[in-house]
């Protein structure tokens, strides 16, 4: 069933002050770029449609926007030049298409949450006419550079004000407008046509379709963020890195929610979507990348970096400088110390010595090795892929297993190159 709702991403600012070639948008934090939290948080208002306001960087905001969400109706516009907000949401308007409403945020604001935006809605419905428009607002210590909500003697919504229109008096009011609204889809078009850039910055400001319902009668819903910090916007890397610590404790709590022991947040880096069991622990300085899943009652860290395509079995133990890509450590499975699995399916309870490397990478390709279950792996082995280590098969200290080489179950090698050894009778 259609939820009536379209949302309007604004992403066309150029973003001058990230001081980067790259979209402000596509920035990354946590695994995902900022568009792709906005537009996860978008999702849960299952839109009929979004649609993104593009300019700088256009074609590579939208090609990282459809791989974020394949399986959403997605549209692009290009606002070329950037008149201001409302000139926007103008440019949008032919896009948006038949709905009840119309949700307007930023890409980049990735804090603020689905719930949130669920809440904006609610307020616009609850708001009784279907006409009524809804915002967020916050009460903000410093509210210098936002508009301010200004209110009439009664309290009630009267218009937004931007920092560079305001009289010393309204630059007083620490209730500030973020730039979220919802707005009922019959009278945008109209409005949108009342717009003009009377105004200080000389721009069409999105603000005034608020303070236009208010004068016109129609009822104003400003919604008060629980939580401020999620209106975070980010204009210059220092707050894309508070806004990463703070996305980074949201996961790390949800983690910790679910019984995975995390000893030192501020030293643990795990992007969103990963999965890890209940009863692991993840011990200090550890860097786990999006996709990576870990099973229950695992070690990780202190130091591991597990790269895309890792995976850890339950009970299965990876330690001080190893790091993982595209490999599988099975059940109970150990590779403690100064490691590099690459390209490595490894079995149940073996035991990877310390400093043994999967030598995956020829120059040209990459190949895999297979380890069985039960293997031991001896200090210093280099697996030179591709390459199978047999069920219960041993390797010596330093041995150096080639391609040539063709391990048989059960049975030791050992040294450069790596040969069979002869069992003792
Ligand atoms: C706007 C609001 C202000 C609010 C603030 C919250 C207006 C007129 N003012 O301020 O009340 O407190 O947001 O952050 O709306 N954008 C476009 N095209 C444009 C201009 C902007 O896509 O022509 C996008 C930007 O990429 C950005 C967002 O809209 O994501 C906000 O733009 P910005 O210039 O930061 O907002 P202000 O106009 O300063
Ligand atoms: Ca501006």
């Amino acid at each position: 069933m259609s939820s009536g709702t379209t949302v309007v991403i604004l992403a066309a600012g150029k973003g001058t002050r990230m001081k980067s070639e790259l979209p402000k948008t596509l920035h990354e934090v946590c695994g995902r770029s900022m568009l792709g939290w906005v537009l996860d948080a978008a999702a849960d208002l299952d839109p009929d449609r979004i649609v993104v306001v593009v300019g700088h960087g256009a074609e590579q905001v939208e090609a990282a926007a459809r791989a974020a969400l394949p399986d959403r109706d997605l549209a692009f516009v290009l606002q070329e030049p950037q008149n201001g907000t409302g000139h926007a949401l103008q440019v949008a308007a032919p896009a948006i298409g038949d709905c009840e409403r119309v949700v307007v945020t930023y890409g980049d604001m990735p804090l603020l949450s689905g719930a949130s935006l669920e809440a904006l809605v609610a307020a616009q419905k609850e708001a009784g006419a279907d006409d009524a428009v809804s915002l967020l607002t916050a009460l903000v210590d410093d509210p210098f550079g936002y508009g301010r909500v200004i209110r009439a003697s009664d309290d009630a919504f009267e218009r937004i004000v931007e920092q560079k229109d305001a009289s010393d008096v309204q630059r007083l009011v620490n209730e500030v407008n973020l730039g979220v609204y919802c707005f009922p889809r019959g009278h945008l078009d109209g409005d949108l046509g009342r717009l003009t850039n009377d105004n200080a910055q000389g721009e069409y400001y999105i603000t005034d379709l608020v303070g236009m319902a208010a004068s016109d009668g129609r009822s104003v819903a400003p919604l008060l963020l629980d939580d401020e910090r999620e209106a975070q916007g980010v204009n210059d890397l220092a707050q894309l890195a508070d806004v990463r610590w703070q996305l980074q404790m949201r996961i790390l709590e949800e983690h910790m929610a679910n019984g995975v022991r995390i000893m030192d947040p501020s030293t643990t880096f795990i992007d969103h979507g990963v999965t890890i069991g209940r009863g692991t622990e993840v011990l200090p300085c550890t860097v786990i990348r999006s996709g990576v899943t870990i099973g229950e009652d695992c070690e990780v860290g202190p130091f591991s970096h597990l790269r895309v395509g890792a995976a850890l079995d339950d009970r299965a133990a990876v330690g001080n400088f190893t790091e993982m890509k595209n490999s599988r450590l099975g059940p109970g499975s150990k590779a403690k110390h100064l490691s590099y699995l690459g390209d490595a399916e490894i079995g149940a309870k073996a035991n990877v010595g310390a400093g043994t490397i999967f030598a995956n990478y020829d120059g040209k390709a990459k190949h895999r090795s297979v380890v069985g279950d039960g293997a031991f792996l001896g200090s210093g082995t280099i697996v030179v892929a591709p390459n199978e280590v047999p069920s219960g098969a041993m390797t010596g200290a330093g041995a150096v297993l080639t391609r040539s080489a063709s391990m048989g179950a059960g049975e030791t090698w050992a040294g450069l190159p790596a040969r069979k050894l002869q069992p003792k009778d």
